[in-house]
């Protein structure tokens, strides 16, 4: 396969596999639990890593599964080197590794080093005194007249800056208060990078997920941001910052020392600047995860709500497909842990949702890149509502809460939460209708969504047109077409508030995806490009259909023939 594709840049021979594969992505702690203690874990994975092969996809995703003390759920690491003792030890991942791989499955890990926990033992030093060995391994600054050293807000928990009254200064923390900012610009530092790197891919790892990668080289001075924009007001003097590609370009090194790829998440990342990494003398990164269309019902965060706009998510999407066609490769994706779930938003969760469940995964699975999907997203897993802030977990959900429109009705307050909360995407996977969805024999560690008795993998296997073998039947399709994972991307009707459709073409060949995002039938025409054109309808997320109406959300994916008489146009 490769070699055949229009997707390779130069210098690119050896390492494309990942280019063919398409990802689940595991939140462990909801994901399964295998011995009951209520949090999902590694015996877990263990019990169901046939249950992902049968999806169709190449490999996993792990979201961090190293000890941590959870202020950010495994995103504020303490020992970078070893397995949370809720998830398992180091032995039961080498089995899940080693499964994984005689199954066929690729194993990529998050590497998360903008950051550390404030329990890890480099921080705990670090804050002890400015002149030990590790007082330099964070980003430490004295007061400005009495006052914060910037004014920079941090991206989950208030301002930036934590006073440390043993040190008598302040650090840095993009993130939560938990989660102090590594310094990047001392040397001894990247090693600990490279040396936590070498561990993973000795033990056999085939990549990395790198953490809001485009924030670890942060401006000389550390000027004040914009006082008018909050949240995100020092982002111009933290993202791809001025060593950034020095730094990556270290990383790479070590990671051209084994067969792995390296994937980087990029925060309001632009097509431009990820192409500075995907690309050219640095190409620090194959792949990056960008946030654009992630943003067609919300502005900046999913917290700043907005009506959806069929419009602006067909505009980030092809946007991407056109920008990096030749050039770079995409990620795929409409769901992980970050972002509430995705047929809450886009689709309708209620009087639709197999039928837009089943639509948005045909949206997005035939453009061209590698696809990730998240757990419990192949069943159409929904948000929660829950009653009171309280019983939210995480941490920028209770932020934005306690920060952002307290005026509000808490009811309002609410409703907001609901329709932006991680956690949504953070409720334990469901497995089956009996207690606690299947996911534990005890009380999990967080809340169960109500509808696991409707929505669960057991009874959507039973269901041939279920959300889940619609997933599977997508991704079959995919492999086995080259116009899918090869073939350029054109987009039609552009401006049309209800459909989303493109062309994917390869070496003659082409296929048409058209997507209803209208709760209600509509006409529908082909473009005047396929006057000479027939069509032979090889998915479709409805039993029947009438050939010139879209019934709600509905998809369909034609493979295209060029005919030469007119009459014959039988889309
Ligand atoms: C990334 C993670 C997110 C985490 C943040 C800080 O965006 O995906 O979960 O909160 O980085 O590590
Ligand atoms: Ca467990």
């Amino acid at each position: 396969m490769p070699g055949a594709f229009t997707g390779r840049s130069k210098g690119d021979a050896v390492k494309d596999w990942y280019k063919a594969m398409a990802f689940y992505q595991i939140w462990i702690r909801s994901f399964y639990d295998g011995n009951n203690d209520g949090i999902g874990d590694l015996y877990g994975v263990y019990e169901k890593l046939e249950y992902i092969k049968s999806l169709g996809v190449d490999g996993i995703w792990f979201s961090p599964l190293y000890p941590s003390p959870n202020a950010d759920y495994g995103y504020d690491i303490s020992d970078y080197k070893n397995i949370h003792s809720d998830y398992g030890d180091l032995d039961i991942f080498k089995k899940v590794l080693d499964r994984a791989h005689e199954l066929g499955l690729k194993v990529i890990m998050d590497l998360v080093i903008n950051h550390t926990s404030d329990e890890h033992p480099w921080f705990i030093k670090s804050r002890q005194s400015r002149n030990n060995p590790y007082s330099d391994y964070y980003i430490w600054r004295d007061a400005k007249h009495g006052k914060l050293p910037n004014n920079w807000d941090s991206l989950l928990e208030g301002k930036a800056w934590e006073y440390c009254p043993e040190r008598g200064q302040y650090y840095l923390h993009l993130f939560a208060k938990k989660q102090p900012d590594l310094n990047m610009d001392n040397p001894a530092v990247r090693e600990e990078v490279k040396s936590i790197m070498r561990f993973w891919l000795d033990m056999g790892v085939d990549g990395f997920r790198e953490d809001v990668i485009n924030f670890i080289s942060k401006a000389d001075g550390l000027p004040n941001g914009n006082p008018f924009i909050p949240v995100a007001n020092g982002m111009p003097y933290y993202k791809d910052g001025p060593h950034i590609h020095e730094y990556l370009g270290e990383f790479r090194q070590v990671a051209e020392e084994y067969d792995c790829f390296l994937l980087g998440e990029g925060p309001m990342t632009t097509t431009r600047s990820a192409l500075s990494y995907l690309t050219g003398r640095h190409k620090t990164l194959d792949l990056m995860f960008h946030f654009e269309h992630m943003m067609a019902d919300c502005f900046m965060t999913e917290y700043i709500r907005r009506p959806f706009s069929l419009v602006k998510l067909k505009k980030a999407f092809s946007k991407w497909q056109y920008e990096l066609e030749g050039r770079a490769w995409n990620t795929l994706y409409l769901e992980n842990h970050d972002h509430p779930r995705i047929i809450s938003r886009y689709g309708d969760d209620k009087r639709f949702h197999r039928e837009s469940g089943t639509m948005l995964a045909a949206c997005y699975l035939f453009q061209q890149g590698t696809p990730f999907i998240y757990q419990g997203q192949e069943i159409g897993m929904t948000n929660i509502r829950l009653s009171s802030i309280e019983q939210y977990a995480d941490v920028s959900s209770k932020n934005n809460y306690y920060r952002f429109h307290t005026k509000d009705p808490v009811t309002k307050r609410l409703e907001r939460i609901y329709a932006s909360s991680r956690d949504s995407a953070r409720t334990p996977m469901q497995w089956d209708r009996s207690a606690h969805a299947g996911f534990s024999k005890v009380k999990p560690w967080f809340y169960v969504n109500p509808n696991y008795r409707k929505i669960n993998v057991k009874s959507e296997e039973a269901d041939e047109y279920s959300i889940l073998n619609f997933y599977r039947k997508c991704l079959a399709y995919r492999k086995r077409s080259k116009v899918v994972l090869w073939g350029t991307y054109k987009e039609y009707c552009r401006t049309d508030n209800y459909i989303y459709m493109y062309e994917r073409s390869y070496r003659g060949k082409k296929i048409l995806v058209v997507c209803s995002f209208a709760d209600h039938n509509i006409r529908w025409r082909l473009p005047r490009a396929f006057a000479h054109s027939r069509g032979k309808l090889v998915l479709c997320n409805y039993p029947v259909h009438t050939p010139h109406t879209l019934a709600p959300y509905e998809a369909r994916v034609y493979e295209i023939r060029n005919v030469k008489d007119k009459a014959n146009n039988r889309l």
